[in-house]
């Protein structure tokens, strides 16, 4: 009989397995969510549209509508957009067609973690280049181990989750001009920024695009997300795709949700971006803990003089749920909470303003650090 070890790849047995402890909470502030929900507007109009739908059918083998509407949304052609269940499908299709067993993909931790995660289940080498001391990206050194590792990939999460920074478009240009694999550029955040690298794909086939509808779109129950990619490439990451990989449900949401965007969730995404700033500027005063400067919709916390796991339950305490972060490399003193409701936000505030950090209690570590999101 033969063992696990025997029948499992090395490279997932060696993994450590994801465990995420559900600790509920009334404020929600732990993965990045659209803190308004879905507009009424949009939920009333998805419903009306499936309702008309045959549900025992599949959805279309190429959901050629949404595709055509993304297109126009991000402003590139329809032939170069592929849907996924979630960004996290395109990017595990992605990393599929580019990772055979050793090929080196070059990141920068701390970032999103699914990145190694799917290098590694696929026996690639992920190559960490840490970031400058303020966070942002060491471009050219990143480049250099792309260089010396023969890297299929780098990647860049921008602005990056979980430290909020963004890539600049003259360091994604070198970048895009000096390595010939692929750059792979995750926005998952962008529209809290206002960045948009689209316009360069037309000129670097060797980019990568990655969105989703997880956040500012406030669908990610629905799992949405899109690559935008050369026609060329995109022809190679739908042989790794699942066929119907996406529902009707969630094609149709985000269908409506793109049609309704400025009407409906622009003003929610402006919103929260003033959100962000209030909040960042009210913690200025608090001397204990200071703030990242973000691009995104989260705040990365520095508490040198609390440990993040007593801070993590001190606010679960008062039923403020936010992300350990301390295990990420160099954040070992780190914490990440998203913008929430105005309301939800001055509980976070008024909880930073109360609190003193010598008579936060000691509890024990919680369980948040190790979820994905
Ligand atoms: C940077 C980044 N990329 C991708 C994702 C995954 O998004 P999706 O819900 O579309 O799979 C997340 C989710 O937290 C993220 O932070």
């Amino acid at each position: 009989m033969r063992t696990l070890d025997e029948l499992i790849k090395p490279s997932v047995r060696r993994l450590q397995p994801y465990a995420l402890t559900p600790r509920p909470a009334p404020i929600k502030l732990n993965q990045n969510e659209n803190p308004f929900g879905m507009p009424p507007a949009i939920v009333e109009e998805t419903l009306r549209r499936v309702a008309g739908r045959d549900w025992a059918r599949y959805p279309d083998f190429v959901p050629t509508d949404l595709q055509a509407t993304l297109a126009r949304f991000a402003g590139w052609r329809p032939e170069g957009v592929v849907v996924g269940n979630g960004s996290n499908e395109i990017i595990q299709a992605l990393l599929t067609v580019l990772v055979a067993p050793g090929a080196a993909v070059v990141l920068s931790e701390p970032t999103f973690t699914v990145y190694r995660l799917m290098v590694e289940v696929l026996g690639g080498a992920a190559v960490n280049v840490p970031p400058r001391p303020d966070f942002s990206y060491d471009i050219p050194a990143m480049l250099d181990a792309a260089q010396r590792t023969q890297a299929v990939a780098v990647i860049l999460c921008s602005p990056n989750n979980p430290t909020g920074v963004a890539v600049g478009e003259a360091e994604l240009r070198a970048a895009l001009t000096d390595f010939d694999g692929f750059v792979i550029v995750d926005e998952a955040y962008h529209e809290f920024c206002d960045q948009n690298f689209v316009p360069l794909l037309s000129d670097f086939p060797r980019l990568v695009v990655l969105r989703t509808f997880s956040k500012a779109m406030a669908m990610a129950g629905l799992r949405l997300g899109y690559g935008l990619v050369a026609p060329e490439v995109a022809l190679e990451l739908n042989k790794a795709k699942l066929p119907y990989n996406v529902n009707f449900f969630s094609l149709t949401a985000a269908q409506v949700a793109v049609e309704m965007y400025d009407a409906e969730l622009r003003p929610l995404v402006e919103r929260i971006v003033r959100e962000r700033e209030r909040v960042r500027t009210a913690m200025d005063d608090i001397a204990w803990v200071k703030l990242l400067p973000s691009r995104a919709n989260f705040h990365l916390l520095h508490t040198p003089r609390v440990a993040p796991a007593q801070l993590f339950e001190a606010l679960l305490a008062r039923g403020i749920l936010i992300r350990d972060v301390s295990r990420y490399p160099l954040l070992g003193e780190y914490v990440r909470f998203n913008i929430g409701a105005p309301e939800e936000n001055d509980a976070l505030l008024a909880f930073f303003k109360d609190a003193r950090p010598e008579r936060l209690t000691e509890r024990a570590a919680g369980g948040s650090a190790s979820s994905t999101t």
